[in-house]
Formats: C-alpha cells, sequence, structure tokens
C-alpha cells in the first residue's frame, strides 16, 4: 500500500520523515480521519473543511487548495484500491531547527495513508468510565496533541471499559475520541459545538438524521448526573459511527441495553452511507 507525502506516492519504506519535522517535536500538526464506504470517502467536504479551518486556527497555511488536496488522495485511495476502511491524513508545520517559535520559512508536510478493513457492525454496546477533563481550552481544534486524549483511552483500557468520558467540573463534554450524546423523554442532548469539544462529522450527521426522524434536538450540555439517569447514552465517530453505552461508572443506563432511539439513529446513518 502506497503512502502520500505531499504530492508523491512512495512505498512505507521509501516515505521518510525528517527529525525535526515540527509534528514529531511538538505535535505541531493536524489531522482528519476519512471514513471510505463502497469505495467512496464518507463526508469528504466536511472534513476538508474541518482541516482547513484547524490548520488556519493554528496559522498553518497550507501549500496546497481543497481540490488540489482532494485530487491527491483520490489518487491514493485509487492506487491502493481501498473498497472499505478510512484514511488518515496529517499535515504538519514543516521542518526547521528546533524552537519553540513558528518558523518563519517552513513548509507544512502532508502525510495520509489508507487502511482497509470491512463494515463491522458498529452497534456494540460499550462501557464507559468518566474521568476529568484536564485538556486544553482549544479541543474544538483537531491537533495532533492527543495526550490527554490518549492517557484517559489508556486509564480506561486498563480498567476494563471501551470508552473515557471526559467532564469539565460536572459538566460533560465528549470522549476521548468520540462525541457524547444523551436521550432523556426522546429529547437528543449533546454539549454545544464550541472551544471545549471537537464538532464531530459524525456528531452533525446525526443531528441532522435525528431531525428527519423527528426527534428533537438540543445542543445543550449536561452534567454526569443527568447522563446517569438518561433512558440512553450512545458515542459516536467516524470509525465507531453510533456506539450505544450501556453502563458507566458501573451504573446501567437506562434498562442497561442498546436503546430505541440510539438504534434508530444508526440506522438512518446508514441509509445515508452511499
Ligand atoms: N476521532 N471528539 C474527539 C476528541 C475525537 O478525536 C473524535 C474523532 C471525535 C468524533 O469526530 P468525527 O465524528 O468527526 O470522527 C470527537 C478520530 C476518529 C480519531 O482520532 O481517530
Amino acid at each position: 500500500k502506497l503512502i502520500l507525502l505531499n504530492g508523491e506516492l512512495l512505498s512505507r519504506e521509501q516515505a521518510s520523515i525528517d527529525i525535526e519535522d515540527r509534528g514529531y517535536q511538538f505535535g505541531d500538526g493536524v489531522y482528519e480521519v476519512v471514513r471510505i464506504y463502497n469505495s467512496h470517502f464518507f463526508e469528504l467536504d466536511a472534513h476538508l473543511e474541518r482541516l482547513e479551518r484547524s490548520a488556519h486556527e493554528i496559522k498553518i497555511k497550507l501549500p496546497f487548495t481543497i481540490s488540489e488536496l482532494k485530487q491527491r488522495i483520490e489518487k491514493l485511495k485509487k492506487s491502493n484500491n481501498v473498497h472499505s476502511g478510512h484514511l488518515y491524513l496529517q499535515i504538519t508545520r514543516g521542518v526547521s531547527p528546533r524552537n519553540h517559535a513558528f518558523p518563519e520559512k517552513a513548509e507544512p508536510v502532508l502525510v495520509a495513508y489508507t487502511k482497509e478493513y470491512s463494515k463491522e457492525p458498529s452497534r456494540i454496546p460499550g462501557r464507559a468510565m468518566f474521568t476529568d477533563d484536564i485538556r486544553w481550552l482549544r479541543c474544538d481544534i483537531k491537533s495532533l496533541n492527543l495526550l490527554g486524549n490518549v492517557m484517559a483511552k489508556d486509564d480506561a483500557t486498563v480498567k476494563g471499559y471501551d470508552e473515557a468520558i471526559f467532564h469539565r467540573g460536572e459538566i460533560v463534554t465528549e470522549g476521548s475520541s468520540t462525541n457524547v450524546f444523551i436521550i432523556k423523554n426522546r429529547i437528543l442532548y449533546t454539549h454545544p459545538a464550541n472551544h471545549l469539544i471537537l464538532d464531530g462529522i459524525t456528531r452533525r450527521k446525526i443531528l441532522s438524521v435525528a431531525a428527519s426522524l423527528d426527534i428533537q434536538v438540543k445542543e445543550e450540555s449536561f452534567t454526569k448526573q443527568q447522563l446517569l439517569e438518561a433512558d440512553e447514552v450512545f458515542i459516536s465517530s467516524t470509525t465507531q459511527e453510533v456506539r450505544p453505552i450501556i453502563e458507566v461508572d458501573g451504573q446501567p443506563i437506562g434498562n442497561g441495553k442498546e436503546g430505541d432511539v440510539t438504534a434508530s439513529l444508526q440506522a438512518e446513518l446508514e441509509r445515508h452511507i452511499s
């Protein structure tokens, strides 16, 4: 399988990253994960728009247009003959002698590659734990700096949970690599898309399909207690789609099984997958 490095398609052995790439030394870059279903990218424009926004927020100027980028990744997908799986894409600020200040002259470095895997039944119910959200205050940027996220996920994994759900004070924000939703009396709640969460592409899709299913949506924050007392809880992401959470910190949610609203949202989401 080939790797896209800037404009070139290379074998993994040929592709090399400089030791002074700022992505490597500072986590100074942004990324996206885009799902591929039936050989097509899912919601590609939304992902690329978010990538452009993330780059802009950290003052990385993309050295190519979005349509050039699209051409390159389409070529990569075709060369690798990916039917089902995902694309990982990252852009770092580039290579420069190590110094915290942004270099005046550095060419952003683009790396992208694909992963092939079959579409799995995504609704395997999961168990989660709460964890203090100790991350920074710009979680809206899809940055390569994921230490807060990976440490939370590791803590959850070691303790036998499937996901760590962050909270700031009593307020639930998001999961370590997912957005979090609760359903109470058929109303769907999720944290508003501000600086405290990543505005997930799957999240946006769920909010729009909810409207088409006549499910009332409230982009309002909720507390840990409200989550524990919800009828249903689920998490969402590009790779996990909609995943029911049936237990948090050992306490069952609702009747401890996947809820009807969660199931209907995933079913409706599937109808949008080309
Ligand atoms: N994670 N919140 C965080 C912190 C995330 O890392 C992600 C995605 C999401 C969901 O966003 P989306 O629906 O656009 O995938 C929310 C990706 C998949 C990852 O890091 O692998």
